[in-house]
């Protein structure tokens, strides 16, 4: 089989659509390159001695990781070189990152990063993962500020997911459908392995963190119940259940054999609005997930279409097969 790098393949794309966007090339080689360099930093696991906690939490109140901060670290060095972006944003930082003086370019675009998902995962050597979004920086923006990240998911140019898994993969969409490349770590390159990803439409397996069902609200509680009732129940089928606590790898795993993934707004969350991040961890996957054939919905409304009104804003997430999550979403 001929293999594919990730640069002939953008490279072909471009063609096939009479597309000329070299600096779109560049600028994804240079994501590639930011995740190359992650994906050494996790394999490299306790032997660097940075597998602890810090002591100081980010904006999300969540206490960091040694981690976080290094492949936050990372992704910004290594983006900000080229002069694509305008400014970045992420997870671990609480205002938007303003690209040093000598470094900028009049970047047309922003960049906004979860660097290190499902950390808790990272001192225990199961899979994480780091989620992009790329947005347009609105005409005529020097330095953004907050209000100009503060864009619907409807209008990402691109998005994708590294994933540090058993390999290291990255998966990307521009709105042409969703493809995947493997890490050739003796190589160093990713080749393309996963050729215009679907979601299969129809599932019997979820993924949702159980240990909150308590606090679920009602829509969520019922349709979990009926899932579980198998074959005698409404549902008429047995389910499967998942829950690697990385959403990276869950997503991952909907995209190759189906699945829906749930982390819905609970009592113990309602003012924060949900657990998972709507620029940084949300949109991205919604991208992904819809350009792959699947759905993506806050239960209430597609969630590429909310109006964000804060950077860090949280909100529900059920994403996945089609079928189920439209089934889902019925419940509501
Ligand atoms: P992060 O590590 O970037 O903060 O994200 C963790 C997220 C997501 O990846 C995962 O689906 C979820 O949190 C797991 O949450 P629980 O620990 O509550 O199950
Ligand atoms: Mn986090
Ligand atoms: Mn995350
Ligand atoms: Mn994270």
């Amino acid at each position: 089989m001929e293999k594919q790098t990730l640069s002939q393949f953008l490279l072909d794309e471009q063609r096939l659509r009479g597309i000329h966007d070299d600096e779109f090339v560049l600028l994804l080689n240079d994501i590639a390159t930011a995740c190359k360099s992650i994906s050494r930093a996790v394999c490299k696991g306790a032997l660097n001695g940075v597998m602890g906690s810090l002591e100081c939490e980010n904006i999300q109140g969540e206490t960091q990781k040694q981690l976080d901060v290094i492949t936050n670290d990372i992704f910004i060095e290594v983006n900000q070189v080229a002069g694509y972006y305008a400014g970045m944003a992420s997870e671990e930082m609480d205002a938007p990152y303003e690209i040093p003086v000598n470094l900028r370019k009049s970047g047309k675009y922003l960049l906004l990063f979860d660097p290190l998902d499902g950390s808790s995962n990272v001192n225990v050597n199961i899979s994480v993962g780091t989620i992009f979004s790329i947005l347009r920086c609105p005409e005529g923006v020097e330095n953004p500020k907050v209000k100009d990240y503060l864009q619907s998911g409807i209008t990402q140019v691109c998005s994708g997911y590294a994933l540090y898994g058993s390999s290291t993969m990255l998966v990307i969409t521009a709105g042409f459908g969703v493809n995947g490349f493997t890490l050739d770590n003796d190589v160093g390159e990713f080749y393309l392995t996963h050729l215009n990803m679907r979601v299969p439409e129809d599932t019997h397996e979820f993924a949702i963190n159980m240990s909150n069902q308590k606090s679920w609200e009602a829509p969520v509680k019922n349709y979990i119940e009926d899932c579980l009732k198998g074959t005698d129940g409404p549902r008429g089928k047995q389910f499967n259940m998942r829950w690697v606590a990385s959403m990276v790898a869950e997503v991952h795993r909907i995209l190759i054999r189906g699945g829906i993934f749930m982390y819905p707004v609970d009592s113990k969350l309602k003012d924060k609005g949900g657990k998972l991040r709507l620029m940084y961890e949300a949109n991205p996957m919604s991208f992904i997930i819809e350009q792959a054939g699947g759905l993506s919905s806050s239960g209430r409304q597609r969630i590429v279409n909310i109006k964000p009104s804060g950077l860090h804003q949280r909100v529900p997430v059920i994403m996945g097969s089609k079928n189920e999550v439209e089934m889902m979403c019925s419940y509501y």
